[in-house]
């Protein structure tokens, strides 16, 4: 993917993190995903389900760029610690509305080994949805370590360690409105 032809850079815990992708540039392709919805969820009234805390922003301009009744909610899960997955998945706050027969859509900010789509789309699954869709605004492909394809893909991208747009570094630069990636520099920093 292109890297933008800016030289804003951002700093957390003394890392440096560049540009990677653009708000007009997610914006055009968030657009995009929603009228893709729009056509597939024809004769239906989809639950948007957003994870928490990391998807918000992309929930939040998906779900207006979606043409068609829908509902949205929101579960809260953790398995994120640092530049790392701890491997475990955490509910912190869960589903109470009934989804039987129901289009769920799972929001999600990224991607990254699959454990937290696969666990959710398992849990989703015991109370007999119609259908469950997954729609990522990022997809790290190589690092997954589960069999799952999402239904919709904002950006295809290498294994790197990304914030802005809702990702954060333990709590921060989730207010960021572009992407930014870790810079190659302090590559070596990763999950230190
Ligand atoms: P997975 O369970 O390994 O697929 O990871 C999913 C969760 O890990 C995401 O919802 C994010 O909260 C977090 N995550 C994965 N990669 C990144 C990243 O590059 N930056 C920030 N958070 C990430
Ligand atoms: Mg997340």
């Amino acid at each position: 993917m292109d890297t933008p032809n800016c030289t804003k850079l951002k700093t957390y815990q003394g890392l440096t993190f560049e540009p990677y992708i653009e708000s007009d540039k997610i914006k055009e392709r968030v657009a995009e995903i929603g009228a893709q919805i729009t056509r597939d969820c024809e004769g239906t009234v989809p639950l948007f389900v957003c994870v928490l805390n990391g998807a918000f922003p992309f929930a939040s301009d998906l779900i207006r760029a979606v043409d068609c009744d829908a509902e949205i909610t929101f579960i809260r899960l953790k398995s994120y610690e640092g530049m790392g997955s701890t491997g475990k998945v955490k509910e912190v706050m869960g589903l109470t509305e009934n989804i039987e027969g129901r289009t769920i859509i799972l929001v999600e900010d990224i991607i990254d080994t699959g454990n937290t789509i696969v666990k959710l789309i398992d849990d989703m699954k015991a109370h007999n949805p119609a259908r469950i869709k997954v729609a990522t605004l990022l997809f790290k492909e190589d690092a997954l370590q589960h069999k799952v394809e999402p239904d919709y893909v904002g950006f295809n991208i290498p294994t790197k360690f990304i914030i802005g747009y809702g990702l954060d570094l333990d709590g921060m630069a989730r207010n960021l409105p572009d992407i930014y990636v870790l810079s190659e520099k302090d590559k070596d920093k990763e999950n230190v």
